[in-house]
C-alpha cells in the first residue's frame, strides 16, 4: 500500500491521492456505528470520487445476515444519517462490494470463515490482499479480536494490513499497557490507528494552521500572555440508548482523556519540526508527559457529577439514574471537570480548565485562550473593569475563530467596550468541513498515522487521570456524588474549582 509521506497540511495544494484498491473489514458490522458513520462515510467518499472502484466492505458482526440484508441495513444508514444515495447506479455499484460474515469474535473458525471470503472478494474485485481492519466493538472486545487476527495471520504483513481501533483505548493506565502490549504482538505500531473522532473534526485541524501557519499567535502563546485556557465540551444529550457501554465508561474515559485532551494536546504542545506523523505525535506526547492534575487533593483539582432530572428547552428530562438501564444507585459521572497545570517553560503556572458534560444546556465545543489583563487601566470600561482579551477556537457549532479586544465607544468620552472580530468556517469558505471519519477513513486508507494517536501517547494521557480515576474507581456513596441539573452548566463545585481561582466559567 501507498506509505505516506507529504505533508498533510500540505495535501489540499497538492494532487487530491486516492488509495489503492482494498477491503474494510468492519467487526461491529450491526451497531450504530457502522451504519451511523462509518458505511456512510466510504460512500460519501465514493460520491465524491475519492476511492477506486474496487473498495469493498465486509461487515462482520455475529448475527446471521444475508449480504442483501446488508446491503439493505446500510442502504437504511446512509438514508437516515447522511445526504442521502443520490444516483442509484452509484448504489447499485457500491451495493455491490457489500458483503457480510456472520462470525464470533472469540471463535478462530469465525475468523478463518471470514479470511476465505476476503481472499474471494480479492479475486472477484481485484482488492489485491490489501485490508483495513475496523474495530468498531465494544472495547472489551479489542484484545480478543486483536489476538484472534493475529493468530489467523490475517494482520501479519504490515504493507498490506491496517487495524483500526475505536476509543477508549483500555480502562486505565495499566489495562491501556496490556491492550499495547496485545497489539504489539499481533502487528507492528505502523499498522495501528487508534482513532480519536475529535482529530478529524476540521476546525481542530485548523488549530494547527491558525498556529503555525500565522505569524502573530505564536509569541504571545505562552505563561506571558496568557492567563489561563477553558476547553469545553458541551453536549445536550443525555446517555441515550447507550447504557450498557456508558456504565463501564462515563464522561472521563468517554471524552476527556481522549477528546479534551485532543484539544488540549494541540492547544499545548510546541511546534514540530516538520508536519509528519511522528513529528507531530512526538510533541503530542512531550506536553502530556510534563501535564498533572493542579492539585493532589482531588477536591481542589477535579469534579466529577451526574445530571439530576430536569428541563431541556422546557421539556422534562429524566435523571441519569433514571434512564433505561442505567442503576439507579450509579456513581458514573456524566460530567467531569480537571485543572491542569503544564510543567514547561511555555506553561508553568498557566492553568488549564477542562470540562465536559452531558444534559447541558447547550452542544457546543469550544477553545478559550483567555489573555492576562493590561497592566494598566487607561480608560474608564463600559464594564467595571477592561476586559481581558479572549480568542475562542469554535470547534462546532457555528465553527470559527473570535478575538475579543476593546474598543472605543463612540461619542465624546474615552470609554472602551468589549468588541468581537469573528471568522466563520462555512461563510469563509463557502463549503460545509467534511465529516470527521470521511477524513480519517481515508486517512488510514492512504496509510497517513498523523490524524491517529499512538501507543505512548494513549498511555500518557491515562497517566495524567490516573489520581482521579483510582479514587473514583473504588466504590463511593451515591449520595456524595454531585448532581446537576439536566439543562444546566453543571453543579457547583464545578463553578468553586474555578471561582476559587478568581476566574469564571465561560457561557458559551
Ligand atoms: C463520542 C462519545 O466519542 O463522542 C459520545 O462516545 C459523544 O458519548 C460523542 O456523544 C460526541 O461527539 P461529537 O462529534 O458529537 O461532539
Amino acid at each position: 500500500m501507498v506509505q505516506l509521506l507529504e505533508n498533510p497540511l500540505r495535501v489540499g495544494l497538492q494532487q487530491e491521492r486516492t488509495p489503492e484498491p482494498l477491503i474494510l473489514v468492519i467487526f461491529g458490522a450491526s451497531g450504530d456505528l457502522t451504519a451511523r458513520k462509518l458505511v456512510p462515510a466510504i460512500y460519501h467518499l465514493k460520491q465524491r470520487r475519492r476511492l477506486p472502484p474496487e473498495i469493498s466492505i465486509v461487515g462482520v458482526a455475529r448475527r446471521e445476515w444475508s449480504h442483501d440484508y446488508f446491503r439493505e441495513q446500510m442502504r437504511e444508514g446512509i438514508e437516515k444519517f447522511s445526504d442521502g444515495i443520490g444516483a442509484e447506479a452509484l448504489w447499485d455499484d457500491f451495493a455491490k462490494g457489500l458483503y457480510y460474515c456472520a462470525a464470533d469474535i472469540d471463535d478462530i473458525n469465525g475468523y478463518k470463515k471470514l479470511d476465505a471470503l476476503l481472499t474471494e472478494i480479492d479475486k472477484e474485485r481485484g482488492t489485491r490482499g490489501n485490508r483495513v481492519f475496523y474495530l468498531a466493538v465494544a472495547p472489551k472486545f479489542f484484545p480478543e479480536a486483536i489476538s484472534k487476527l493475529g493468530e489467523a495471520g490475517m494482520i501479519k504483513d504490515p504493507n498490506k494490513t491496517r487495524l483500526v481501533i475505536e476509543k477508549p483505548f483500555g480502562r486505565d493506565l495499566s489495562s491501556s499497557q496490556e491492550l499495547n502490549q496485545v497489539v504489539q504482538r499481533a502487528c507492528d505500531e505502523r499498522q495501528v490507528y487508534r482513532i480519536d473522532h475529535y482529530l478529524g473534526k476540521e476546525t481542530v485541524q485548523n488549530l494547527l494552521v491558525l498556529r503555525f501557519a500565522n505569524a502573530i499567535f505564536e509569541p504571545l502563546w505562552n505563561r506571558q500572555f496568557i492567563d489561563h485556557i477553558q476547553i469545553t465540551v458541551a453536549e445536550t444529550v443525555g446517555v441515550e440508548d447507550r447504557a450498557g457501554y456508558y456504565e463501564s465508561a462515563g464522561a472521563l474515559r468517554d471524552m476527556l482523556q481522549n477528546h479534551l485532551m485532543q484539544l488540549f494536546c494541540l492547544t499545548a504542545m510546541e511546534p514540530p519540526n516538520v508536519m509528519d506523523a511522528d513529528s507531530l505525535r512526538n510533541e503530542k506526547v512531550k506536553v502530556i508527559q510534563a501535564t498533572h492534575l493542579s492539585d493532589r487533593d482531588l477536591n481542589l483539582s477535579c469534579v466529577r457529577a451526574q445530571y439530576g432530572a430536569g428541563f431541556m428547552r422546557g421539556i422534562a428530562a429524566p435523571g441519569y439514574r433514571q434512564e433505561p438501564n442505567v442503576n439507579p444507585l450509579s456513581t458514573v459521572p456524566t460530567y467531569v471537570a480537571m485543572k491542569f497545570f503544564v510543567d514547561n517553560w511555555r506553561w508553568q503556572g498557566v492553568p488549564f480548565y477542562l470540562r465536559t458534560g452531558k444534559r447541558m444546556p447547550k452542544k457546543v465545543s469550544e477553545i478559550a485562550i483567555q489573555f492576562r489583563n493590561v497592566p494598566l487601566t487607561l480608560f474608564q470600561s463600559a464594564a467595571k473593569q477592561v476586559s481581558p482579551n479572549v480568542l475562542v477556537l469554535r470547534i462546532q457549532p457555528n465553527e470559527g475563530i473570535a478575538l475579543k479586544f476593546e474598543a472605543k465607544m463612540p461619542g465624546t468620552e474615552l470609554r472602551s467596550r468589549s468588541v468581537e472580530m469573528d471568522f466563520g468556517y462555512g461563510k469563509a469558505f463557502g463549503v460545509e468541513g467534511s465529516d470527521a471519519y470521511d477524513r480519517l477513513l481515508l486517512d488510514c486508507m492512504l496509510g497517513d498515522q498523523t490524524l491517529f494517536t499512538r501507543g505512548d501517547e494513549v498511555e500518557a494521557a491515562w497517566k495524567v487521570v490516573t489520581p482521579a480515576l483510582s479514587v473514583w474507581d473504588s466504590p463511593s456513596d451515591p449520595n456524595l456524588i454531585p448532581q446537576y441539573g439536566a439543562g444546566t452548566w453543571g453543579p457547583i463545585e464545578s463553578d468553586l474549582l474555578i471561582n476559587r481561582d478568581g476566574r469564571q466559567w465561560r457561557r458559551p
